[in-house]
């Protein structure tokens, strides 16, 4: 008896000790001497800690925003044993919040508001708008994060692979969402789903629950005053011991963009190996009212009774904001709309870029001007291509295509982030590659460093890795149609990666003879090609061929020869193929530092790649196996070659040798009409 008298008195001395360190418990309900359960209704006295731009209001909202790129957060105060002891694993818990979001500009914010458990309080280093509060670019998807999120996004990010710009999300680490669903909820009655605009300023609940025997993680959302919905928004499987720390903080974040939005939340739940208790919804705070009604009630009396100045002056200011809307003004089409995630504003672009400011000129060449840019709310740099098209023809088909490479990523290939459209122009936002291009490493040393052969051999082979992904690894065949060194670019650890891909195909309005272009770059070009104008991955092989020479050679695709003359530069290297020196081809500014073997394989590969029928090249998938070493190359004979002479063969069929000394090939267009004449 005694001894369970002093059990109990000390478990009241526990919850003494609860209670003082919660201080005055208004809207506080304690349920458990442990604290692993809490509820606020209302933030007044909670044992929270705020940092950033949130604030308690009198009435016990925690308001986290009221501003343009802020942020703010609020954390329960103690840390959470998730797993109880360092070994374990994390435990099943609950938890539940009811929050709300409003813009202040027209149902518009840029950035969002989450629910997250990490490993500390201190998040110094991170971005605003569509990074949460939580992440930067550098830190964003590290595994070193420990944090598991919970968004609720009102941006449409495509850098961050959003569905659209309103939508609930899991996300571990980083802000590429593990699973997520378009907020709305299912109706227990008819079983229909039903959108929830999370910006609509009308407060909703939300439910997160894990499952440690499962580890799944169902959410679940309702407009406020809505039971519980029997079928959750979405459930998704993730083993959060493999992610969160112990002990771990939680709390909320809210963040805003360059768009003013209040992220708020009205109460909150948790309990942890248990279910989290309910929110009692009579207590909570009232949201603050927009005074967007007020407003427009304002202008329903001034306007009827407006003098004709007033009028004058609303005229000048619509004048001036038509110009301003004209100098942002964007091309939008209905079949568009699927495509929004990737859709770019052209203000977003315009700010990036400052303008299209020629200080910002990364190059021109290919098929329009290249920008560097800082994208205004994430921050992370990319470069802005400026595209100009007049036709529509093709559009659609371009931009779907645009569209599906923006979903695939691959370690060799630029990553294409999005695009935007205006009249006759069309602008790509990629990802931004620090190194440049390769020609320019190849062809105009005096301020990059010369590259060695195995930098050479290891972009080489990125190359071709990205080209098969391309080619055959991926849904669809996309075929590249403007390989070249130019088109090569370097990221920061000097891996090469296809950028452009697809490009030349709004150019190449194919089977119509009259208008047929022929799209590329001289000396890339096969000569089926020049004569149909169809573009296949043979025609990308015998690209890929002359790009192979190129980085072996260090020379351009037609060079000079002693006498001054322009000739190819696969007609160079198969003569010395014929003399039994092949190997003399090789950049004489690598003095002989390479691999002999490597390098022979890469010469000859080139010229198996350049045969003048497209039915003998190898397909982008043997060429790998050839660079790997899975497979040997076959034996080149003399006889592989007949007739192999490009000048002569494309001067054969009427082309005219003229072309061949259009100036600076590298960086010119490539684009040639009527070519097909020549036949
Ligand atoms: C937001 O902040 C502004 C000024 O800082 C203030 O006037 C306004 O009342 C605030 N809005 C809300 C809803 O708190
Ligand atoms: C955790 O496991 C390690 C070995 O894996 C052991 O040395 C340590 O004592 C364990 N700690 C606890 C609290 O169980
Ligand atoms: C947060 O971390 C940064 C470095 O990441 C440090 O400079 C800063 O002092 C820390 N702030 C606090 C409050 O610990
Ligand atoms: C709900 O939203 C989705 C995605 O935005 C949209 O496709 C669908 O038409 C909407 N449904 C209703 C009933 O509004
Ligand atoms: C989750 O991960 C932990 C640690 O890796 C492991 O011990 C546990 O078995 C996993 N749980 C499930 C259900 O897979």
């Amino acid at each position: 008896m005694a001894a369970k008298r002093h059990t109990s008195i000390f478990v009241y001395y526990l919850r003494f000790m609860v209670i003082l360190s919660l201080g005055p418990p208004n809207h506080v309900v304690l349920c458990s001497a442990q604290a692993d359960s809490f509820v606020y209704s209302g933030f007044q006295g909670a044992d929270i800690t705020l940092d950033g731009s949130t604030a308690v209001q009198p009435d016990g909202l925690l308001q986290l925003t009221n501003g343009s790129d802020i942020i703010g957060y609020a954390f329960h105060r103690a840390p959470l044993r998730f797993r109880g002891s360092p070994n374990f694993t994390v435990q099943s818990f609950s938890l539940s919040f009811v929050f709300g979001i409003q813009s202040v500009f027209d149902k518009e914010s840029s950035g969002g508001m989450a629910f997250f458990i990490s490993p500390g309080k201190n998040f110094s280093n991170t971005f605003p708008g569509s990074f949460l509060g939580l992440f930067n670019p550098s830190t964003n998807g590290s595994p070193n994060n420990r944090i598991f999120v919970v968004e609720l996004d009102t941006f449409g990010n495509g850098e961050f692979k959003d569905i659209d710009s309103n939508h609930v999300g899991v996300d571990i680490n980083g802000l590429i969402s593990i699973e997520a669903h378009t907020a709305g909820f299912y109706d227990d009655k008819t079983g229909i789903f039903r959108n929830l605009s999370l910006n609509s300023g009308d407060p909703m609940q939300l439910w997160v629950e894990y499952d440690a025997q499962t580890t799944q993680v169902v959410l679940t959302l309702a407009p406020l005053g809505t039971a519980k919905p029997q079928r959750p928004l979405f459930t998704t499987t993730t083993n959060l011991s493999n992610v969160l720390e112990e002990p771990s903080y939680m709390g909320f974040s809210g963040s805003t963009g360059s768009l003013s939005t209040l992220y708020s939340v009205l109460g909150w739940s948790f309990g942890l190996d248990g279910p989290a208790p309910a929110i009692n919804i009579a207590n909570l705070p009232k949201l603050p009212h927009g005074d967007r009604k007020a407003r427009s009630k304002v202008l329903e009396i001034v306007l009827p009774i407006a003098s004709a100045a007033f009028i004058a002056v609303v005229g000048t200011a619509i004048i001036l904001f038509m110009r301003r809307r004209s100098r942002y003004a964007e091309l939008r089409e209905d079949w568009e709309v699927e495509f929004g995630p990737h859709r770019f504003s052209y203000k977003d672009l315009y700010h990036a870029t400052e303008g299209f400011k020629n200080q910002h000129l990364l190059g021109a060449g290919g098929f329009g001007k290249v920008y560097k840019g800082v994208l205004p709310v994430s921050k992370l740099e990319v470069a802005v291509k400026k595209v100009s098209h007049e036709s529509r023809q093709g559009m659609k088909e371009f931009i779907t295509e645009v569209v599906s490479i923006g979903h695939l990523r691959h370690r060799y290939l630029v990553q294409l982030l999005g695009y935007c459209r205006r009249k006759d122009e069309l602008i790509l936002v990629y990802e931004y590659m620090p190194n440049g291009s390769l020609d320019r490493y190849l062809h105009f040393e005096e301020d990059k460093p010369m590259l060695d052969w195995t930098r050479r051999f290891g972009i080489i082979k990125g190359i071709a890795c990205g080209l098969l992904y391309l080619h055959e690894k991926w849904e669809k065949i996309v075929i590249h149609r403007d390989i070249k060194a130019s088109n090569v670019l370097l990221d920061n650890e000097m891996n090469g990666r296809l950028g452009d891909f697809g490009l030349a195909r709004l150019y190449d309005h194919g089977t119509n003879l009259q208008t047929t272009h022929v799209v590329g770059t001289m000396g890339y070009l096969a000569p089926e090609m020049l004569r149909s104008g169809k573009a296949s991955p043979q025609t990308d092989v015998f690209a890929f061929g002359t790009f192979l020479l190129e980085v072996a050679c260090g020379q351009r695709p037609i060079k000079q020869d002693a006498e001054n003359k322009q000739i190819m530069l696969v007609d160079w290297v198969l003569e010395h193929w014929h003399n039994g020196t092949l190997i003399q081809t090789v950049d004489a500014r690598l003095q002989g530092n390479f691999d002999q073997d490597e390098a022979n394989m890469v010469l000859k590969l080139g010229l198996l790649c350049l045969h003048p029928l497209a039915a003998a090249r190898p397909s982008m998938k043997q060429v790998m196996e050839y660079l790997d070493g899975e497979t040997a190359l076959p034996e080149l004979a003399p006889a592989h070659f007949d007739n192999f002479h490009m000048v002569s063969m494309m001067q054969g069929r009427g082309f005219r040798a003229s072309i061949l000394s259009y100036p600076d090939v590298t960086t010119s267009v490539g684009t040639f009409s009527g070519l097909s004449g020549g036949r």
